[in-house]
């Protein structure tokens, strides 16, 4: 049976304009996000504590979330990598963190300089400390299908990472297929895996469209009572440098899809359309959406 509801985590100002070639003006941040906002998204990953160094792109991560604080009855989650990070985030306001860990050892490496068990024992701190504030903590894992470096990754991994994440005290686990490589067949045998050790209603899926399965992706999660999705407004993202990667799944496309299925998800469509096309002019460039490409040829 698919869920009558589908809880929609709009991931585009931070997965997406991390991976800008330009830097996206703060003022546009915000602006785009009151526009997720009124789309009627209730949770929006608004930014990322990390270095500036490593992400130029969300260097402004304080003035975004104090920019948005104010705006109540929606979630904006921000990434933070370490305890420095977390602080950060707290004392700009922040209500919603996400911590994130990889199934792949290379990447671990590459993304956060630290091993996945090390990775693990920050984590704990972080998470020891969002229970002293009250904050919630969503716990990522990447490269859940494959990595660029090591190739196919063991479902295995997969589950053993996100089992560690979620006895620590994460709310909810995403699962990122980072290179978007998976297809229906691999997602079901990751799922499977962490499914048995993690409740399928804390489980999210976060699909990047690199090989154009995205949606494909997305059904079969829901066919196995996933209920949680991440998605990005006008497929936004796609690392310029790093080859075989693309931005996430379009926002506008799963809600098309989800309403066509009959699903709720309590986003306006047209809505929708309209934030894409506010940051494609802004970039200047198509939408990475065939749903708005469709409806503004109709
Ligand atoms: P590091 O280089 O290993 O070492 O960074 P460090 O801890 O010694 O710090 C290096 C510098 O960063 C120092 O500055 C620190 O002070 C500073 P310096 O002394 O050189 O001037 N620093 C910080 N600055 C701001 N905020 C902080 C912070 N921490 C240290 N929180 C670190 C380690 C984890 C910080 C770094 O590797 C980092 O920031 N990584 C972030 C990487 C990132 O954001 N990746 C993208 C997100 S993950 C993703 O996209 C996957 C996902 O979408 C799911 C999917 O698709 O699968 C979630
Ligand atoms: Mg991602």
């Amino acid at each position: 049976d698919l869920p009558r509801f589908v809880k929609i985590v709009e991931v585009g100002p931070r997965d997406g304009l991390q991976n800008e070639k330009s830097t996206v003006p703060t003022s546009v941040k915000i602006e785009l996000i009151y526009k997720l906002v009124a789309s009627g998204l209730s949770i929006v990953e608004a930014t990322s504590f990390v270095s500036p160094k490593w992400v130029p792109q969300l260097a402004d991560a304080k003035d975004v979330v104090e920019g948005i604080r104010h705006v109540s009855d929606v979630r904006f989650p921000v990434l933070t990598p370490n305890l420095r990070g977390f602080e950060a985030a707290v004392e700009a306001g922040a209500k919603d963190v996400a911590v994130f860990a990889s199934a792949s050892e290379s990447f671990s490496k590459s993304n956060l300089n630290c091993t996945i068990k090390e990775s693990v024992v920050r984590y704990r701190d972080v998470v020891t400390s969002a229970k002293k504030y009250g904050i919630r903590i969503r716990g990522y894992v990447s490269c859940v299908i494959g990595c660029p470096v090591e190739g196919s990754i063991n479902p295995s991994k997969v589950a053993y990472v996100a089992k560690e994440l979620y006895d620590m005290g994460c709310s909810e686990i995403s699962l990122g297929d980072t290179i978007g490589v998976g297809t229906p067949g691999s997602v079901v045998a990751m799922l499977e895996a962490v499914m048995s050790f993690v409740p399928v209603d804390k489980l999210a899926v976060h699909f990047h469209d690199t090989y154009g399965q995205a949606l494909a992706n997305i059904m079969v999660s829901l066919q196995m009572g996933i209920n949680i999705v991440d998605s990005s407004l006008s497929g936004l993202g796609g690392c310029p440098y790093a080859k075989g990667t693309t931005g996430n799944v379009a926002t506008e496309d799963v809600v098309y899809m989800l309403h066509g299925l009959g699903i709720e998800t309590n986003v306006d469509l047209n809505k929708l359309v309209d934030a894409g096309d506010y940051i494609s002019k802004h970039l200047g460039r198509q939408s990475g959406s065939k749903t708005t490409t469709a409806l503004r040829k109709l």
